[in-house]
């Protein structure tokens, strides 16, 4: 099976979904977000086909945004279980799958990072990856007895520092460090454990690190900035990378830069997996996938979005909003992110209403695929083959059982093609992706 370049996949498991309404689906549990039951399922469903990861997104705060009046309240993002915390839990009901978490650089100090992540590893048996995020919310900030957020160029030469004190950490011990030896009375060689003592702008962290060398080494490191600045960090030490591409080409220039990056920093190329997340929604028939795609527009809450627009993008949409007018042509359109700004450049170009934008930003700035599971593998093979990416995050639109659709009508289809693994390569979530030993 293994001739052909093989795809990665993983799940990102987050709350309810990545529809911003995903609460209000009839098959959705409103609760869920605080069961470790919920979780549980979608980590086996995404085992059971075989991805490579589970992924939790993370904020440390509430951020739902209350402008309009009224739109904080009716958000379930306001309430979740504390990721890491949930890594732990979902390695004892998982045996393969790599079990991915967001850290933030700028309101944690690296020691806490190292620490936790190993213990995840070894927990898990070498399954953890950390996706290393800057943060980038004033409510973030706030939380952390600061007024404002770090400004672009410190949260990046901040993180920085933190990614070369963690992976310092991590190599506090070689692998054969602990003898543990009752008869000589040894419990560890002391040649092999070494001393961080790294003096840095913002750190200083003597180490070594209370944990072992993990089971895989060092955990996975995941990554998702897309600015110059973003990449600079990834090329210097990402594992994986995701994005959330528009289109073919620009998947396969975005690949094409990140490759590049690594390359930059003295890495191979191929020491850096892209994966773009997509949103897949399947039918019987074509038509059938594009009413399940509709409704699940109809769900989502113009309130919510047009709060989201509104800390995006400021007063784009001005204060006397009616939904059925179209989206003025004037304003800021320079929003967060990239792809938030050109989710309003198509409203402008294409002439939709506030109502549009407000459904197809409550949809997630991802691709959204929909179609016949045949159609969505080809469209799938058509930019893996095109080496737009090394595999495909998911995002669903509702957990779990958005999931459970790609699972079973997409996977399969993927493994006929043998571009899919039917079982797990290796031991360890590195192995399985197929990285470098360390
Ligand atoms: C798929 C994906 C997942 C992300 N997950 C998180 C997250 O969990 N927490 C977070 O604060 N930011 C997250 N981000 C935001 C990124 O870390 C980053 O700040 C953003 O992509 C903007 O890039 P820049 O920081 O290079 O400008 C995510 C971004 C993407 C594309």
């Amino acid at each position: 099976m293994a001739d052909k370049r093989q795809m990665r996949l993983g799940a990102s498991i987050r709350g309810l979904g990545y529809n911003i309404s995903a609460w209000l689906h009839p098959d959705v549990d409103p609760a869920a977000s605080e069961k470790v039951q919920h979780f549980a399922t979608a980590a086996r469903i995404a085992e059971e086909a075989m991805f490579d990861t589970v992924f939790l997104a993370d904020t440390l705060a509430v951020r739902s945004y209350d402008d309009p009046k009224g739109a904080a309240a009716r958000s379930s993002n306001n309430v979740e279980l504390e990721p890491i915390t949930l890594l732990a839990a979902l390695a004892m009901c998982t045996k393969h799958i790599g079990l991915v978490a967001t850290a933030s650089t700028s309101y944690n100090e690296p020691y806490h990072i190292a620490r936790k992540f190993a213990s995840i590893d070894h927990i898990s048996g070498g399954r953890a990856g950390w996706n290393a995020v800057t943060s980038w919310s004033q409510q973030e900030a706030n939380n952390f007895s600061r007024e404002y957020h770090f400004d672009k160029d410190e949260r990046y030469e901040r993180a920085t520092e933190f990614l070369q004190v963690v992976l310092g950490l991590w190599n506090s011990w070689d692998a054969d460090a602990f003898l543990r030896d009752k008869k000589r009375g040894l419990f560890y060689d002391e040649s092999k454990m070494h001393v961080l003592n790294y003096r840095g702008t913002f750190f200083n962290v003597r180490g070594p690190l209370g944990a072992s060398r993990t089971p895989q080494g060092r955990p996975v490191i995941f990554q998702a900035g897309a600015s110059e600045h973003g990449l600079n960090l990834a090329g210097a030490f990402a594992d994986v990378v995701y994005s959330v591409p528009q289109h073919m080409a620009e998947a396969i220039r975005g690949r094409q830069v990140l490759r590049a990056h690594a390359e930059k920093f003295g890495r191979q190329a191929d020491d850096i997996k892209s994966l773009p997340g997509v949103q897949i929604i399947v039918g019987r028939s074509s038509s059938e996938a594009r009413d399940r795609l509709e409704y699940l527009k109809t769900l989502i809450d113009p309130l919510q979005s047009l709060a989201s627009i509104k800390r995006m993008f400021g007063d784009l949409l001005g204060n006397d909003i009616n939904l059925d007018d179209r989206v003025p042509e004037v304003g800021n359109t320079e929003g967060k992110f990239s792809t938030a700004t050109n989710t309003v450049r198509r409203a402008r170009e294409n002439g939709w209403t506030v109502r549009r934008l407000c459904q197809e930003f409550g949809m997630g700035q991802q691709v959204n695929l929909s179609g016949t599971p045949d159609e969505i593998v080809s469209t799938l093979v058509d930019w893996f083959e095109a080496d737009a990416c090394d595999g495909f995050n998911i995002l669903p639109a509702y957990l779990p059982d958005n999931l459970a659709e790609v699972a079973e009508h997409i996977v399969p289809r993927l493994q006929d093609r043998g571009l899919f693994r039917r079982r797990y390569e290796g031991a360890t979530l590195r192995e399985n992706l197929g990285l470098p030993r360390v």
